[in-house]
C-alpha cells in the first residue's frame, strides 16, 4: 500500500488549500513560511497544519519554518499535480463552457482535450484548444483516446446514463456539476461540485448577522 492511502480525507481536502497560498507566497517572493503564517492565510489553526504536514514525514524544522518551494512541490507530488492529466468535459452549455475556458486549471496541467454534446449548434465549434464534439462518438472516442477525468455539466436527467457509459470506456474519475448523487461502483471516484450548497451556507451566515444586528 502507498503511504498515502493511509493519509484521512480530512486531510487530503486540506492540502489543496495549503497548495494554493504556497503558490501565492512563492509568487511574491517568499522563500520561507511558518505554520503560523499559513494559518493565517488558511484559517486552519497552526497545530492542525503541523499536525498534517508530519503526516508526509516532516518538512520543516521546528523553529526553522518550511521551504515554500519544497512544500509545495511536495504537496504537488501528494496530490499527484507533477503529473498531466487529460479532460473531457461532457455538456457544452454555460458550466460546461465556463469549465474549458477556465485558464487557471492549466497552472497545473490538466489539458481539456474535448467537449460533447447533443445540440448540433454546438458540434463543432471550440472553446480555447478543444473542439466540440458529438455524443454520439464518445464511445469511439474514448476507446482511441486515453482520458483520465471526465467532467459531467449535462442536465441531471441524463447524467447517470452518461456516467455509465464512460465508465463502461474505462473511466475511473468523474467530476460531477449535475445537481445527482451518481451511483458508480466502487472503483470509480465521483467528486461532486455544487455551488449552490455553498451559497446555501453562506445564505445562512448572512441571516445570522442580520438577526445580531
Ligand atoms: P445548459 O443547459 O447550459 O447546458 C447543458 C448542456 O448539456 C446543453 O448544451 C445540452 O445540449 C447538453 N446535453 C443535454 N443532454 C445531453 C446528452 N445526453 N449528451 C450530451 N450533452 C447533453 O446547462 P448549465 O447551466 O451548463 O448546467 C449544466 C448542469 O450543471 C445542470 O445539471 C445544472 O443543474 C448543473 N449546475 C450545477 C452547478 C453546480 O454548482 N454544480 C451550478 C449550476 C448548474
Amino acid at each position: 500500500m502507498d503511504k498515502n492511502d493511509r493519509i484521512s480525507p480530512a486531510v487530503i481536502r486540506r492540502l489543496p488549500k495549503y497548495y494554493r497560498y504556497l503558490g501565492e507566497l512563492k509568487k511574491i517572493g517568499v522563500n520561507k513560511t511558518s505554520s503560523r503564517e499559513l494559518s493565517e492565510m488558511t484559517g486552519f489553526s497552526a497545530s492542525q497544519i503541523r499536525q498534517d504536514l508530519n503526516n508526509f514525514g516532516g518538512f520543516g524544522q521546528q523553529g526553522f519554518g518550511y521551504d515554500v518551494e519544497k512544500l509545495r512541490t511536495a504537496i504537488g507530488k501528494i496530490l499527484g499535480l507533477d503529473k498531466k492529466y487529460r479532460l473531457i468535459i461532457i455538456g457544452a452549455g454555460n458550466i460546461g463552457q465556463a469549465i474549458a475556458n477556465y485558464t487557471g486549471f492549466y497552472e497545473a496541467d490538466y489539458e481539456v482535450v474535448a467537449l460533447f454534446d447533443k445540440n448540433p449548434k454546438l458540434i463543432g465549434l471550440s472553446m480555447r484548444n478543444a473542439v466540440i464534439k458529438d455524443i454520439d462518438g464518445i464511445e469511439e472516442f474514448l476507446g482511441k483516446e486515453k482520458i483520465d477525468i471526465v467532467v459531467i455539466c449535462t442536465p441531471k436527467s441524463v447524467c447517470q446514463q452518461i456516467a455509465e457509459q464512460v465508465i463502461k470506456c474505462g473511466i475511473k474519475a468523474i467530476w460531477n456539476f449535475a445537481p445527482k448523487d451518481l451511483k458508480m461502483p466502487e472503483d470509480v471516484y465521483v467528486e461532486n461540485v455544487h455551488l449552490n450548497e455553498s451559497l446555501f451556507s453562506l445564505t445562512y451566515y448572512y441571516n445570522k448577522l442580520n438577526e445580531e444586528e
